[in-house]
């Protein structure tokens, strides 16, 4: 049982993937009524679009779900953040990799694919920055789904 849990949520970039997980994820818990006790943010490993807001696409998809999340700006994942966080759940095995080459340095909290919490057959949620629009659309399916697996978890613990 605890009191309070955050969450991070890492890609590539921070201009796709993880700014989406990180708005459907927070319109997941607000629904819930937990927005008070669970802290949400996202990353990526890279640096080249610290500072910019979210890809026009991405930010176009989730419009249409209703979900903004066009005030978010990139940053680039840090190895502080495996202390800072609860939950570091990453889109796919290149984060993966990345991510866990620091954690094996420093410790802290262990990096996990995110659709581990999903049923889906996907392992990993997809790059769509070169692909089309429905990339973006798959995204949004696999991260939404993902999302409520992770909020029953976190749900149980704050109990
Ligand atoms: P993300 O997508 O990791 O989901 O934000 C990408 C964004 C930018 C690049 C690659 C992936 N890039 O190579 O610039």
């Amino acid at each position: 049982m605890t009191d309070r849990i955050s969450v991070l949520f890492v890609c590539l970039g921070n201009i796709c993937r993880s700014p989406s997980a990180e708005g459907v994820f927070r319109a997941l818990v607000e629904e819930s009524g937990l927005d008070d006790r669970i802290e949400i943010d996202s990353c990526g490993t890279g640096h080249w679009h610290i500072g910019k807001a979210p890809d026009a696409r991405a930010t176009q998809a989730a419009r249409k779900r209703g979900i903004d999340i066009s005030r978010l700006r990139a940053r680039q994942f840090a190895a502080d953040d495996l202390e800072a966080f609860d939950y570091v759940l990453v889109m796919d095995h290149q984060n993966l990799a990345e991510v866990s080459e620091v954690w094996h340095r420093t410790g802290g909290t262990r990096p996990a694919l995110f659709l581990s919490y999903g049923q889906s057959t996907h392992e990993e949620v997809p790059d769509p920055y070169y692909g089309g629009d429905e990339g973006f659309e798959l995204v949004l399916d696999l991260i939404h789904e993902a999302g409520e697996g992770l909020l029953a978890k976190i749900r149980e613990r704050l109990a």
